[in-house]
């Protein structure tokens, strides 16, 4: 009999497009695109399920003007946003490991819905972001968090996508240690700098011996913190995106179930995060993604 673990892990991690590339095989791909629509088509969310065969997922999520369940999202600093990349009605993302699968599947999308989309971005995923560190390392991981921070009561989710222009060439001009002031983890393990394991969680309270804060009052992984911004836990699926030199960066995307969760976040990292100097958002939109995307969270 299928775990609920495995029920919720597998399927979820598939359709949220992190696990469905073969352990060995090549990276896993995205196509992000976000389009203006008055209405669904009938029969949209069963032709988009039927677009997914082999490795590759399809998802879709309704903006503000279309879902009524959640508000557009405020301006944030340093944003440098056209405007068909700010807001939309209706996001799809298809992900998978083969690019011509990916290219047919957005092709048959806008077909299906009988236009192109105002803006749309690939990205793929590797172990470490464009900056070298590793990422992500801290999200929801068990049953009780996804079901605390991530599933709404009826089993639906919200995303947040942002397109993050990152300017790494002044990032990687850093030394090593300065970059990891910035980040607050250690570049070569992942490692916090309040100590630790690689890849273990970041200690917010630890201090040297004179009283200095171990994890510096600036870096991202301090502002960010859930415990820092007040807020609960994002689960983050970001991919690497590259459109040449002049446009490199993370498509940033986060699930969680409640929009203030990204925004209580996002207003701590504009407050005073170092790493956002090097950061530019190009693009950003938040959509409801219903619970038939998914499958159902088993009962508690
Ligand atoms: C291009 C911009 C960004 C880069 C390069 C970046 C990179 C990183 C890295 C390397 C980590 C540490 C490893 C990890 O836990 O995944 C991290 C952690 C984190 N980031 Fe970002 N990030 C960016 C933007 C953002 C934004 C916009 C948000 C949310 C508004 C965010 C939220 C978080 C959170 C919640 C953590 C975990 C903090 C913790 O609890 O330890 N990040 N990020």
């Amino acid at each position: 009999m299928t775990s609920r673990r495995t029920l919720l892990g597998a399927g979820l991690a598939c359709l949220l497009g992190t696990a469905c590339a073969p352990a060995s095989g090549p990276a896993l791909l995205t196509r992000l695109m976000v389009f203006q629509a008055d209405r669904l088509p009938t029969g949209f969310a069963e032709r988009l399920a039927r677009l997914a065969t082999g490795d590759l997922t399809a998802m879709y999520g309704l903006g503000p003007r279309l879902s009524g369940e959640i508000a557009e999202l405020p301006a944030f600093a340093r944003e440098h946003i056209a405007p068909e990349c700010r807001g939309g009605d209706l996001l799809v993302q298809v992900s998978g490991s083969d690019r011509t699968a990916l290219s047919r599947a957005a092709t048959d999308v806008n077909a299906l819905l009988g236009r192109r989309p105002r803006w749309v971005q690939d990205g793929f995923r590797s172990g470490r972001n464009l900056l070298g560190f590793h990422d992500p390392i801290v999200n929801p991981a068990t049953e009780a968090e996804f079901r605390s921070e991530v599933w709404r009561p009826d089993g639906s989710t919200v995303a947040v996508v942002r397109r993050l222009r990152l300017d790494a060439d002044r990032f990687l001009a850093l030394t090593v240690e300065e970059q990891e002031r910035v980040v607050g983890r250690r570049r070569d393990d992942g490692a916090p700098l309040s100590g630790g394991p690689p890849r273990g969680l970041a200690d917010l309270h630890a201090k040297t011996p004179d009283g200095q804060w171990l994890i510096p009052a600036d870096a991202h992984v301090r502002r960010a913190h859930a415990l820092a911004s007040g807020s609960g836990m994002m689960l983050r699926r970001g991919f690497t995106y590259d459109n040449g030199p002049a446009d490199r960066g993370l498509l940033f995307v986060s699930y969680q179930r409640d929009p203030r969760t990204f925004t209580a976040t996002q207003a701590r990292l504009d407050e005073g995060d170092a790493l956002m100097a090097y950061v530019t958002t190009t693009a950003s939109g938040i959509f409801w993604v219903p619970s038939a995307v998914r499958p159902a969270v088993p009962p508690a």
